[in-house]
């Protein structure tokens, strides 16, 4: 059952869904090589307490760290540790935060020093396709538009969309109604109407969408070890449009108003 959100509830979100930004936006900037995985965890879970929220994903479903961490060819769920970052990687940052009883969910791909061009396409594609499908988001409109439009944008620059994985609703749980798969034929599901609220959030690979699970019991890679990135905001659909409650760079939505990332 999907929950819709008055707008009163929507303004809390807006609360928890900023808190998750500034702190990603803050981890962003820590990001050098020789940083250990486990410090950005550390950062994000003594801010995330110092700005009197919780981290939403410590003790998920025994999820044992407050980020997700995932390099290069790791998807999604990958487990902050001694691992260090090395010029050229990717890495994926992925938080969430409860604020006042509220979840808000965000990732971005990242990249370390100096990456390759082919990376930073496959950074830029992520990002791309979620602002692809917010331009589904839409009153009347049906759910799968928004995962149709992912994966035609994906498609497109020859990358492929991971199919395990979806975007989901958020609110009240980390996940809620409905699942929003990155894939699929437009014009099911549930219409799109004021108050509700989803995670939307891209996962793709440049070479195929078949994934591993590492025997950490987390960390998903993609089977033929391609690289991944990943890219999400908590958004929110309301009588005056779309509120994209993570996102703290403003520059960004003009960017998308101008049409910088269309396909
Ligand atoms: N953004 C991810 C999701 O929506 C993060 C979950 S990590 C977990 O599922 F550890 F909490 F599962
Ligand atoms: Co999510």
């Amino acid at each position: 059952m999907i929950i819709y959100k008055s707008p009163e509830e929507i303004k809390m979100m807006k609360k928890s869904g900023q808190l998750v930004g500034l702190i990603l936006q803050e981890l962003k900037d820590m990001i050098v090589p020789g940083l250990r995985t486990l410090d950005l965890d550390k950062y994000a879970e003594a801010r995330t307490k110092e700005l009197g929220a919780r981290p939403a994903f410590k003790n998920y479903r025994g999820y044992p760290a407050s980020l997700c961490v995932s390099i290069n060819e790791e998807i999604i769920h990958g487990l902050p540790s001694d691992r260090k970052l090395r010029e050229g990687d990717i890495v994926s940052l992925d938080f969430g935060v409860v604020y006042e009883g509220f979840y808000g969910d965000a990732a971005i791909t990242c990249p370390v020093g100096q990456i390759s061009d082919k990376a930073q396409l496959l950074i830029d594609t992520a990002k791309g396709a979620f602002w692809a499908g917010v331009k589904f988001f839409k009153e009347g409109n049906y759910l799968s538009d928004i995962s149709h439009a992912i994966q035609t944008y994906v498609e497109a620059q020859g990358f492929s969309v991971i199919r395990n994985f979806v975007g989901h609703g958020i609110g009240y749980s980390l996940h809620e109604d409905p699942q929003v798969p990155n894939y699929g034929l437009p014009g099911h599901g549930p219409r799109l109407k004021p108050g509700l609220v989803l995670a939307i959030e891209p996962m793709i690979a440049s070479g195929g969408h078949e994934v591993e699970v590492l025997t950490d019991g987390w960390t998903a890679i993609t089977r033929d070890r391609s690289l991944s990135a990943h890219y999400e905001h908590t958004i929110a659909l309301t009588e005056n449009g779309v509120k994209i409650l993570t996102l703290v760079d403003e520059t960004e939505s003009k960017e998308w108003k101008k049409g910088v990332f269309n396909a």
